[in-house]
């Protein structure tokens, strides 16, 4: 038989395995990693090597970007909640295949454009996107 000390002894057990703040970093760890993977199956990048890849082009010291340290660059537009976007830097609907292409190639769209080509291969910039779109 249960006795009552015995049930309480479970419930505190049970509560502080798990309080409040666990269930929303969970919930928050849940969410965080479900974009992910939508961007991962949008894009057909990995995003975790997005990082060093916009480091090694230099995309970094021209954008701020969000989680990446010292990508603090003030040239361009700042490179968070690209998801939201209608548009890619004025001149490109918002999607996938449209944010790899200009990562690729700006001036395809935008002839003037202050963003430079800077030789990153399609497949990173595919990771790129699934960082961005991530983000
Ligand atoms: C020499 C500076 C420079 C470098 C290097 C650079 N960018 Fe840009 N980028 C810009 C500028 C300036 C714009 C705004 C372009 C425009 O509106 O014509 C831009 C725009 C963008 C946009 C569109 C943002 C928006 O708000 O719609 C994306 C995405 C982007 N850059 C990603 C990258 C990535 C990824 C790299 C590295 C492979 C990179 N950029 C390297 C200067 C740079």
């Amino acid at each position: 038989m249960w006795s009552l000390p015995r049930l309480y002894v479970w419930a505190l057990a049970l509560a502080a395995t798990c309080p409040a703040a666990t269930i929303a970093a969970q919930l928050a760890w849940n969410s965080q990693h479900q974009t992910e993977r939508v961007a991962r199956a949008m894009t057909g990048g990995d995003p975790s090597h997005a990082p060093e890849i916009m480091r090694r082009y230099g995309c970094t010291g021209c954008h701020t970007i969000p989680g990446v340290a010292g990508a603090d660059g003030q040239v361009g537009t700042p490179l968070a909640g690209l998801r939201g976007r209608v548009y890619i830097a004025g001149v490109a609907t918002n999607s996938p295949d449209n944010l790899v292409r200009w990562i690729v190639a700006p001036q395809a769209f935008s002839p003037r454009t202050a963003m430079p080509a800077t030789g990153i291969t399609e497949a990173e910039a595919r990771d790129v996107a699934a960082y961005l779109y991530a983000r």
